[in-house]
């Protein structure tokens, strides 16, 4: 993991396949304020979308903390839900035509 500050924001990137974030995600001790979930298609990539990522994230989301994502595929939007998000559907941007967003 890296750490890189900038006036009051400070971000954190981590390195790793996703398979390894799930457990990471779940050992940390921070609380986020927004999720952009970016992962490529979730037809191809289905390990960036996994029920087991989005609780984990779930869990370290502040409350009134926020996702968004470009996809609107249904079996990512019942994760999300599953997870706890509240979640809603908006036009998409570019060629997609839906996408979804969120609130914990
Ligand atoms: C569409 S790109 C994200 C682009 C990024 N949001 C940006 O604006 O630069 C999808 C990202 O998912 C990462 N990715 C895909 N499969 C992964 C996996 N199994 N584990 C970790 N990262 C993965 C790729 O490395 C790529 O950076």
């Amino acid at each position: 993991m890296r750490l890189v500050s900038f006036d009051n924001v400070s971000l954190a990137i981590c390195y790793d396949d996703i398979s390894n974030y799930s457990d990471f995600l779940a050992k940390q001790n921070v609380l986020i304020d927004t999720w952009f979930f970016d992962g490529f298609s979730p037809a191809k990539n289905p390990d960036m979308w996994s029920a087991c990522l989005f609780k984990n994230c779930f869990k370290l989301t502040a409350h009134g903390g926020r996702f968004a994502t470009f996809t609107a595929a249904g079996f990512v939007r019942r994760h999300l839900i599953n997870a706890g998000f509240t979640v809603q559907k908006r036009k998409g941007f570019g060629l997609k035509r839906e996408m979804l967003v969120g609130y914990k």
